[in-house]
């Protein structure tokens, strides 16, 4: 066998000391700084971990009821996948390395480009249009603050090769309709690009980029200084007013004459039709480079700078990936957002049962648990070998109902439930001990 040559620490328990197989000196316990996580990364406590679970299970359920069924693809791709439409300044925001093999690989920034490649490789003959969904996450090297992070989760979805505005008001409604599921108060914006692709036609396409991502920032001083140094100081006039339109004639008064203008009155005119709350913004841009008309973005009203919850639209990915052209539509909810957004409103607690125990009432007090569980609430036993009021002291600390079982509970058939809040007990029989339980809210 190869024996690994790389470091490693052994440990003295019985000593309470620490060696480094690489040099021998030792070291006594507690002298190294706590290890702390990677700078962008956050660990999740249970509390917040069951939270998530709530919204990310409403996500799904929305999706579900629209037909879009979920995807997974690996972490790490290989890093041509992301540079191919981006060019290679998007590794500079991309977590990089190479493998023992000698692969360029990234951790994947989102999720798009990952399901277009499965999508290619696994199910293009697959009857169109696919709706597929994912919950998976991301990867920046960003500078972290509120709201923006090194890693995040994104819940998305894709719709595959349908080409039609039913299809991109599908994609928006679906977006409103998950944003309303999870209780965040928002604001849904919808632009398309060719108004401004139309402006900006007479531009070279590293101009017209550089100019576009002026306007994804919203960096109009810039915008302004770019313009003026092409010699297009008018231009700058348009595209302003432009950002400012919000309404839909006006937009075409100033664009132009534009490709797929009826499309976009049909698109438009669905949303009305459902009554989808948002509003017109012909200054969304998007700052990743694969969308080609619809976009859409959504704010959330409490976050401050990284407010954006939602970002997509409608692209073309498929045939830089070796498939055939195809057309997509789809959005992904930056998660960790919402859930900031959130804070602790939506959030119920499960209610827990302590089993409290004297030593003869042990396997009684087994049964009991499983009775519980099978009923869907969820039962905790001491692990610690406590006395019966130490038991109930925990319990005070960290359940909402007791159920204590001493040897005359464990002769009988029935229990004393004890309220921890209130105080109340009462000496029920077991499944109207459970009832009771679970009419405060817990199990199934
Ligand atoms: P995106 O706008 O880059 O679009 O990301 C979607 C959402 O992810 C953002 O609106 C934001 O809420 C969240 N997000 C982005 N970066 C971070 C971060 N560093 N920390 C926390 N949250 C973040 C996309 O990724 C596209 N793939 C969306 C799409 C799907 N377009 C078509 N299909």
């Amino acid at each position: 066998m190869k024996m690994c040559s790389s470091a490693f620490w052994e440990v003295f328990p019985s000593t309470g000391r620490i060696r480094n197989n690489t040099n021998t000196k030792e070291y006594t316990t507690g002298i190294f700084p706590m290890l702390q996580k990677p700078r962008g990364t956050r660990d999740f406590l249970p509390d917040e971990m069951e939270a998530r679970r709530t919204i990310e299970w409403r996500l799904r359920e929305v999706a579900r009821r629209w037909g879009y069924r979920e995807v997974c693809t690996p972490e790490f791709e290989d890093l041509e996948l992301f540079t191919m439409r981006s060019g290679e300044g998007i590794i500079e925001e991309m977590y990089v390395f190479t493998d023992k093999g000698g692969r360029s690989l990234a951790l994947r920034p989102e999720i798009t480009a990952s399901v277009i490649r499965m999508y290619i490789n696994e199910a293009k003959v697959a009857p169109k249009p696919l709706r597929w969904c994912y919950f998976a996450d991301c990867f920046r090297y960003e500078r972290p603050q509120k709201g923006r992070y090194r890693q995040f989760w994104q819940f998305g979805v894709e719709l595959i090769g349908a080409d039609t505005a039913p299809a991109d008001a599908e994609v928006i409604m679906l977006a409103a309709d998950m944003l309303n599921a999870t209780g965040v108060k928002y604001e849904l914006k919808v632009g398309h690009l060719s108004f401004m692709k139309n402006l900006l036609k007479d531009l070279e396409p590293p101009a017209q980029r550089k100019v576009m991502a002026h306007l994804d920032k919203k960096d109009y001083d810039s915008l302004k200084a770019t313009l003026d140094a092409m010699g297009k100081p008018d231009l700058g006039t348009s595209l302003l007013s432009l950002v400012r339109c919000r309404d839909l004639s006006e937009a075409f008064g100033i664009a132009g004459t534009i490709p797929g203008q009826e499309r976009i009155q049909q698109t438009i005119n669905t949303l009305d039709a459902a009554g989808i709350d948002y509003s017109l913004n012909f200054g969304i841009a998007r700052g990743l480079d694969y969308y080609t008309g619809m976009v859409f973005e959504a704010f959330a009203e409490n976050l401050g700078a990284e407010n954006q919850i939602l970002g997509g639209g409608t692209y073309r990915l498929a045939h830089l990936f070796g498939g055939d052209d195809t057309a997509s539509c789809g959005f992904a909810i930056g998660f960790d957002r919402v859930m900031v957004s959130l804070g602790e409103t939506q959030h119920k607690k499960d209610t827990v049962v302590a089993i409290a125990f004297t030593s003869e009432g042990r396997n009684h007090a087994l049964e009991v648990a499983r009775s519980f569980r099978n009923a869907g609430i969820r039962a905790e036993m001491d692990l610690m070998e406590r006395a019966l009021s130490a038991q109930l002291a925990h319990a005070s600390k960290t359940a909402d109902f007791a159920i204590v079982i001493g040897q005359r509970e464990a002769e009988s058939s029935n229990v004393t439930l004890k309220n921890l809040h209130s105080g109340e007990q009462k000496t029920l029989d077991l499944p109207a001990a459970i009832a009771e339980v679970a009419s405060h809210g817990a199990g199934r």
